[in-house]
């Protein structure tokens, strides 16, 4: 890609240009609003920004966010709405584009309803968190037991619980990969249903396609499978990116969920979907609370298409881990290879003391290994812009010298 494509994505990106051309695309008439949009998407001053979406000076590496700020065609799909969210939007093409991309039967688009086409292989939620949560709801109701690794994300099983359902965790391997033989060891009678997450978070490690394939045969059809996957377009082959969905078509109890969060960079969106065979589909519609907002799913519909965002998210990551990569080697610090957003580190000191200093400090904000896992001395970090990755290093190694 371009130099100067990139700084269109990136922090050259000229918004007040960009909104001239989109607020006119609108075509509206009400302009004292359109200047206040126009205002507040300028920002509060022209001070150089430090990290997009959040306030300069802080470095926020710990929510496994989109660092580059969001995609420009993304934001031009919400402007060329804006002024029409009085109405219930739909976006009828987005299921048609979801389902080609992933390879599975596009339903009958003629005359698609507003909850989506009949007999769809895939559901949209608020945030891939919307389909965990149906899955949950689904199939946990009745108490029974999750299979999960740990560490793992965890959330399905806590939802589980919330629901009378045991969860049942299951230790990594000593390369931090999901054990897939002792995880099909765990189920009796009472399993309702196993979640694999790849790749894993906080891991980063992911469940090659064979594995998978050989895992999700292995399983009683009675049992659900269901394979999350919000970071697998962060994966280096683009083998690796295909995942679960080719799998789907042969068993009826597959659910794969992704997001928009990630790589597609609309984390404060939420939007997410589930790919799975018509009548789980129909199951887990039954299971959700709401309704996607139609900014998201504009957004969500035009991301889709930009190659170009989504191959500079894919660089710049790369990028980050890299040098993570490479200085925690000099530093003489364990890490886990990621195919991830992120990369978990052992930092040989006290986890929660090493954050605390970051944060208090520096202004640098990672994810806790203990306070999430247990991991005493280990921390999860995303890849972030060049300058976001040098501070947390930075600041990282005057820590660990006064800690
Ligand atoms: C493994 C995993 N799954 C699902 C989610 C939920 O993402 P969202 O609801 O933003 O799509 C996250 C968020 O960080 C995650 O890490």
């Amino acid at each position: 890609m371009s130099d100067s494509k990139k700084r269109e994505i990136g922090a050259g990106f000229s918004r007040r240009g960009f909104l001239k051309g989109a607020i006119a695309g609108a075509g509206v008439a009400a302009f004292g609003l359109r200047e206040a949009a126009a205002q507040m998407l300028q920002g509060p001053s022209a001070q150089p920004v430090r990290g997009w979406g959040v306030p300069p000076g802080l470095v926020r590496l710990s929510g496994n966010e989109m660092p580059i700020g969001p995609s420009p065609r993304a934001v031009e799909a919400i402007m060329k709405v804006l002024y029409s969210f009085n109405r219930y939007g739909r976006v009828s093409e987005i299921y048609e584009k979801v389902t080609r991309m992933h390879g599975l039967p596009v339903p009958d688009m003629s005359n698609v309803p507003f909850g989506g086409p009949p007999n769809s292989w895939v559901t949209f939620g608020a945030g891939s968190s919307e389909v965990l949560f149906a899955a949950a709801s689904a199939f946990l109701r009745d108490g029974g037991e999750t299979i999960e690794a740990t560490p793992g994300y965890g959330n399905i099983s806590e939802m589980g619980v919330g629901f009378g359902a045991k969860p049942v965790f299951v230790p990594v391997r000593s390369d931090f990969s999901h054990d897939l033989p002792a995880m099909k060891k765990a189920i009796n009678s009472n399993t309702k249903m196993i979640i694999l997450t790849s790749p894993g978070n906080p891991t980063g490690v992911l469940i090659p396609y064979e594995e998978l394939k050989a895992f999700v045969a292995s399983i009683p059809p009675e049992i659900i499978v269901f394979s999350d996957e919000a970071y697998i377009d962060f994966a280096r082959s683009p083998e690796d990116r295909i995942g679960a969905a080719p799998l789907i078509k042969d068993h009826p109890n597959l659910i794969v969920a992704r997001t928009f969060s990630k790589i597609y960079g609309m984390a404060g969106l939420g939007i997410g979907y589930g790919l799975a065979q018509p009548a789980m589909i129909k199951t887990l519609n039954l299971n959700k609370g709401g309704r996607v907002n139609m900014l998201s799913l504009h957004a969500a519909n035009a991301a889709l298409d930009d190659h170009d965002y989504i191959a500079y998210a894919r660089e710049v990551t790369s990028n980050g881990k890299e040098f993570f990569a490479e200085k925690f080697k000099e530093m003489g610090l364990e890490y886990v290879p990621s195919e991830s957003s992120f990369m978990l580190v052992n930092i040989k000191k006290d986890a929660d003391e090493v954050c605390r200093k970051l944060e208090q400090e520096y202004r640098v904000i990672v994810g806790n290994g203990n306070a999430r896992w247990g991991m005493k001395t280990w921390l999860r970090v995303t890849a972030g812009l060049p300058e976001e990755n040098e501070a947390f290093m930075a600041a990282l190694q005057k820590v660990l010298v006064s800690s």
